[in-house]
């Protein structure tokens, strides 16, 4: 075998079963992912004993595929990593004990990795990481913002005091009954309205990096309520793109000041919300055309849930000598820490 690293990276903290196969923390060898949302689209959202359940039935598969598509052995690889949290427990354990297991019976050294750590470094998979960096984290069960002064190192500077962007997305839309995941459908929808209904933004207290969406959320609920109350009809494209412009404003504008008071080299985005248009374009805005800082967006496929993301943050932390030892639990409510 070359002198290559080989990372297995596992990810099963919410509906998606994946596996991957990530040659020195950034050439993807295979990413397979399976996608439980039609399973859950039905409830509206995630229930956690189904996603578990789904997990121990597809995970043996996915990794199965993931290493045939990678055309290696286990033999051949250098560490397994996986999503140790933060998630939904039943689901974080069904692959952490899988992991556990390969470790022990290949005999191959293991790492945990936090979430967040996975969807920062999603971005190394297409670019090389320059420190210092702002990463801003927008996802379902996240809104973050972290710096970074080299690898391995996170420093939370914000952070949701209530609801994550994702989540609100998802709330707006259920209120204007759209189907789960409602994210994509007020991004489409927004593209065709104008943001001509007054809403609030969220900014809190002077400097801070914090991030609120519930009194966002509620606005947009109120809104509705009273115009029906009122036998008046609302737009619901101009809702959609009055509460995606709210969104956007505040989470690029906080990005923009983080990126400035920590001299930032570059902006990655991360998380399922990094898909959004109108979020893609307000970054690009704010920071096109200056050659002292870099934006970097993944593509979608690496933006939402994947193992590519946490085979690229193993990497990292198995090089600083990060090691798990077989009484690796999952944890949901796991702090992003530095290595
Ligand atoms: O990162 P992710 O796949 O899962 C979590 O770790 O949470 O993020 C899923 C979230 C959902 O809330 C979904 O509605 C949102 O990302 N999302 C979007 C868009 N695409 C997905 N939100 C806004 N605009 C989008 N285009
Ligand atoms: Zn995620």
């Amino acid at each position: 075998m070359d002198s290559s690293q080989y990372i297995l990276g596992i990810e099963t903290s919410c509906d998606e079963t994946a596996a991957s196969v990530v040659k020195d923390g950034k050439d993807i060898l295979s990413n397979v992912v399976a996608s439980q949302i039609e399973s859950h689209k039905r409830f509206g959202g995630v229930v956690p004993e189904i996603a578990s359940r789904h997990h121990v039935e597809q995970l043996t598969l996915v990794l199965e595929e993931a290493m045939e598509k990678a055309e290696l052995q286990f033999e051949d690889l250098s560490a397994i990593a996986v999503t140790e949290g933060p998630g939904l427990v039943g689901a974080l354990l069904v692959g952490v004990n899988a992991a556990k297991a390969l470790s022990f019976a290949k005999g191959l050294p293991l790492v945990g990795v936090h979430h967040i750590a996975g969807h920062i470094y999603a971005n190394r998979l297409v670019a090389e990481m320059k420190f210092p960096l702002i990463a801003l984290v927008v996802s379902g069960g996240h809104t973050e913002l972290v710096y970074m002064k080299e690898h391995g190192s996170f420093e939370v500077i914000g952070e949701t005091r209530d609801d994550a962007a994702g989540e609100a997305y998802d709330k707006v839309a259920r209120t204007l009954k759209l189907p789960y995941p409602g994210g994509p459908h007020i991004d489409r929808l927004a593209a065709e309205g104008t943001p001509s209904i007054k809403l609030p933004r969220a900014w809190l207290e002077e400097g801070s990096y914090d991030f609120s969406f519930s009194g966002l959320k509620s606005a947009v609920i109120n809104t509705l309520h009273n115009a029906n109350q009122k036998g008046e009809e609302i737009d619901p494209k101009n809702l959609a793109a009055s509460f995606q412009e709210s969104v956007i404003e505040v989470l690029t504008e906080k990005t923009r000041r983080a990126a400035e008071q920590y001299g930032a080299k570059q902006v990655l985005l991360a998380g399922g919300v990094a898909a959004n248009k109108g979020l893609r374009k307000a970054l690009e805005q704010t920071f096109s055309g200056r050659d002292d800082l870099e934006l970097i967006i993944p593509p979608l496929s690496l933006c939402t849930d994947n193992a590519a993301m946490i085979a690229a943050a193993g990497s990292v932390l198995f090089e600083k000598g990060s090691r798990a030892k077989l009484d690796l639990n999952g944890s949901p409510g796991l702090e992003l820490t530095s290595y």
